[in-house]
């Protein structure tokens, strides 16, 4: 490829660094003269006309999907169903009777996600792909399709295309409430540049994230992240993230459904990463802390200006509630980064993977 990394020594470094610039592209990008967001027409009268939303994605785009969900559903009132697209594929649910199919893929090329769409296109239904890659299959193939505008994603994982997608998603759903006449207080552009600020200011605070990645991640077998709801799904990216480059077993869970199993695993020194962004859950989550560190466990805090309490260990500034998930990601994508150098692996190019799969 002509992409080069520059000064930075690994591509999903500088994919990372590149987010904020990125969010304010997609907001140039969605906007016409007027201030208005610019959007397909089709897409906006498709979006007005189905009666459910499935979402259809794999791996970090799924994740991605899932706070797609919030949006639409918080704000435009539409139903969402979010699957992963290798089980929807053999495993089709009930579907409404008028669905819109939503295909979010940073490279239009995943095997699983295809199969859904021609199965889906059989059936007549119409699909929206969300790609980084406008003339990729599931681009070409859909009825349908958003640029995400987040530059070639070299780095097998993931990281701008993540917050691309949440930043375009957004911005659909605002659209659509808009277009249906919903009153919103929320002004998608507006509280997007407050993220990209906010993003920007992290990706300047590496050293404080290298030093807590050395502290709670050092020789550690395992590792586990917990939120609830929107931190909750950043959670889920954030485990993907840390397994996939560093080989350290993580995984993210519901904080309230620790108790109903989980919370065995924690043993002396486990590493427990919690998010608390968000104001509705502040104080559950904060329970489920002390309930891991009761058991031993080695917990670290990321919450939110203005929500945060003595002793968190990392504070990002205040975004919109519902954009928390753009910004909260940056510091486990770089303590995830700084883990898997310390650990001397193959940051860009983790074993086993590949950067798009073509395969079912
Ligand atoms: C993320 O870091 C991954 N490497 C992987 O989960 C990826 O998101 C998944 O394979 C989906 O790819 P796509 O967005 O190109 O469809």
């Amino acid at each position: 490829t002509d992409i080069e990394k520059g000064t930075y020594p690994h591509f999903m470094l500088k994919e990372i660094d590149e987010q904020p610039f990125v969010i304010r592209k997609i907001i140039q990008e969605y906007k016409n003269e007027n201030d208005e967001i610019k959007l397909d027409l089709d897409i906006r009268q498709a979006m007005k006309n189905c009666d459910r939303i499935y979402i259809i994605a794999a791996g970090t785009s799924y994740h991605a999907g899932l706070l797609g969900k919030q949006f639409i559903e918080k704000l435009a009132n539409i139903p969402v169903e979010v699957h992963v697209a290798s089980e929807f594929s053999y495993n089709m649910p009930l579907l409404s009777e008028k669905p819109l199919f939503l295909f979010i893929s940073q490279s239009g090329e995943t095997a699983d996600s295809r199969s859904v769409l021609v199965q889906i296109k059989e059936l007549g239904h119409p699909a929206l792909t969300l790609t980084n890659v406008p003339g990729s299959t599931l681009s070409r193939e859909a009825n349908y399709t958003m640029h995400l505008h987040a530059g070639p994603e070299i780095a097998v994982a993931s990281t701008k295309a993540y917050t691309a997608q949440m930043a375009v998603l957004a911005i659909l759903a605002v659209d659509t409430a808009r277009a249906k006449g919903l009153e919103l207080e929320f002004d998608p552009m507006q509280e997007l540049g407050i993220a990209a600020n906010a993003m920007e200011a992290l990706t300047d605070q590496k050293e404080e994230l290298e030093e807590l990645a050395r502290e709670y991640l050092p020789t550690t077998r395992n590792c586990f992240f917990i939120g609830r709801s929107v931190d909750h799904y950043v959670g889920l990216e954030g485990s993907l993230k840390l397994k996939e480059i560093s080989y350290i077993q993580a995984e993210g869970f519901a904080g309230g459904e620790l108790k109903h199993g989980t919370i065995a695993l924690i043993e002396d020194g486990t590493p427990v990463i919690a998010l608390a962004t968000q104001e509705n859950v502040n104080y559950s989550i904060r329970g489920n802390v002390q309930e891991v560190e009761a058991r031993g466990a080695n917990s670290l805090i990321i919450s939110m200006k203005g929500l945060d309490k003595e002793g968190d260990a990392f504070v990002i500034p205040h975004v919109h509630h519902l954009l928390t998930p753009l910004v909260s990601v940056i510091p486990l994508q770089l303590i995830s980064y700084y883990a898997a150098l310390h650990r001397d692996c193959d940051v860009d190019k983790p074993r086993n993977l590949a950067k798009s799969v073509t395969v079912e």
